[in-house]
């Protein structure tokens, strides 16, 4: 992509009204514009990136087992009332009418259009267990929206719910997306801390909520140090295992948020130096409700004795529209984004030094040609901006890796490649470079 033909509106002063700086970094690389209060649009740029963690996010929910469909934004208040809550969930809930006076809602969570799916879908412990998930826009009513897409009123969401027969083996559908959840995470750069959790409006008796720290998160956590170092389990991971083994590892240490915090167990087992007690962002969410919504909702099925029984359920929240933000919170520096590879909107970003010039033109064009052999996502700067103006950029909008084109190097038949994390320069033969790059960018797409 040239920028000279691409939608990149970057500001150069960082807006007042963005709190921290995720929300300013956003706002300033383009990749979002406020519509209203707590609703955004996505711009080129943010586009990509949302697409980039949905794609990393669907690819693990696959992996584990779970099956993708797409439920409707609106939903009809009588399935709501068939639950019970239409009435409980309050002011967050967006309620409508139709034209012909009928109920609706924007859907902030699917629990109920999901049992009366799987009810009417469903007869046999036979078709046990089973995970659908989407990834959906919902909507709720935020008192206090604020820090951008941290906290939305409309937001992206990927949520899954298990189906069982049994609370044993809902236990396992937990596990798994537990797993899930880890392997996600860590692929979209984020060290991420399961912490016992309470579990709000949806009930239930067990949750785990995911935590990234940061210190402009909303939560405070308190963990035991260990877990931050914890290996997450690889691609190889059996999913049809026993993976109870595997979830202790993350939950035999304390962790904890502020909700179900014990300050006098947390003294009691963890080790002075190895308490962290800190600000968190929470990115993931899952719980174990059993038959909250089966029971009243009748989504029964016939189990191997021929009776009938309200099978056991979980829910399972991930915030891709959230993430965006989490990710610059935990990889960014005093000049701007630094976008782990997997999410990046561009691998790498080509800076023509010389735009116009016959020789940098070249070699420029002849680099993008290998790139998008190489299957490569790049953006090229062929602007005709000062040398300052595309360093500063390039640094703001964060790509992991910049090609940096001018016509001194070029004498020598080299060009110059910088690492954004690190900020390393080499100087290069123009092939050596390319082969360097891809294979680096390549290698990194494969993390976790
Ligand atoms: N207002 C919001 N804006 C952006 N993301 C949100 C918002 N509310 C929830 N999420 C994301 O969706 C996930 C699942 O939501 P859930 O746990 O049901 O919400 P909450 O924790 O607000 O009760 C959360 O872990 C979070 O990552
Ligand atoms: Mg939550």
């Amino acid at each position: 992509m040239r920028i000279s033909r691409y939608f990149l509106p970057v500001l150069r002063e960082t807006p007042k009204e963005a709190e921290i700086v995720s929300h300013q970094l956003m706002l300033r690389t383009g990749m979002v514009k406020q519509a209203s209060a707590g609703i955004y649009s996505w711009l080129p740029l943010g586009f990509r990136v949302l697409k980039k963690i949905e794609q990393v996010v669907r690819e693990e929910q696959n992996r584990s087992g779970a099956i993708e469909v797409l439920m409707p934004t609106i939903q009809s208040a009588d399935l709501w009332r068939q639950s019970g809550r239409y009435d409980d969930y309050g002011k967050e809930m967006l309620r409508l009418k139709d034209r012909h006076e009928r109920d609706m809602l924007y859907g902030p969570t699917n629990e109920e259009l999901i049992t009366e799916i799987f009810r009417d879908g469903v007869k046999s412990y036979k078709d046990l267990p089973r995970n659908l998930y989407h990834i959906q826009w919902k909507f709720r009513d935020e008192v206090r929206p604020r820090f951008g897409v941290m906290r939305g009123r409309e937001f992206l969401m990927k949520d899954a719910y298990s189906f069982d027969l049994t609370a044993d083996a809902a236990r396992q559908s937990y596990n798994r997306m537990f797993v899930a959840y880890l392997r996600t995470f860590a692929r979209l750069g984020l060290k991420s801390i399961p912490m016992a959790a309470d579990t709000g409006p949806i009930g239930g008796d067990l949750s785990h909520e995911f935590i990234i720290l940061a210190d402009t998160g909303e939560s405070q956590v308190y963990c035991h140090a260990d877990l931050v170092q914890t290996t997450v389990p690889g691609a190889d991971t059996d999913f049809d295992a026993d993976l109870s083994p595997l979830i202790a590892r993350f939950t035999s240490d304390y962790a904890a948020t502020d909700e179900k915090h014990d300050a006098a167990r947390f003294e009691k087992e963890v080790p002075v130096d190895k308490r962290i007690s800190a600000r968190g962002i929470e990115v993931g969410h899952i719980f174990f409700f059993g038959t909250k919504y089966s029971d009243p909702m009748n989504c029964r099925v016939q189990g191997p004795d021929g009776k009938m029984v309200a099978v056991q359920m979980g829910s399972y929240g991930i915030g891709v529209s959230r993430l965006a933000g989490a990710i610059i919170e935990a990889s960014h520096d005093k000049d701007g984004c630094i976008w782990p590879v997997p999410v990046a909107p561009f691998e790498l970003g080509l800076i023509n030094l010389k735009a116009g010039d016959k020789e940098t033109d070249g070699a420029c064009d002849t680099l993008c040609e290998r790139f998008a052999n190489a299957g490569i996502d790049y953006l090229y700067d062929d602007t005709d901006e000062r040398a300052g103006g595309k360093f500063a950029t390039m640094d703001l909008i964060g790509l992991p890796y910049q090609v940096i084109v001018g016509p001194k190097s070029l004498k020598n038949g080299e060009i110059e490649i910088k690492e954004r994390r690190t900020g390393m320069r080499q100087t290069l033969p123009l092939e050596g470079a390319v082969s360097q790059l891809v294979g680096a960018i390549r290698s990194a797409r494969q993390l976790a």
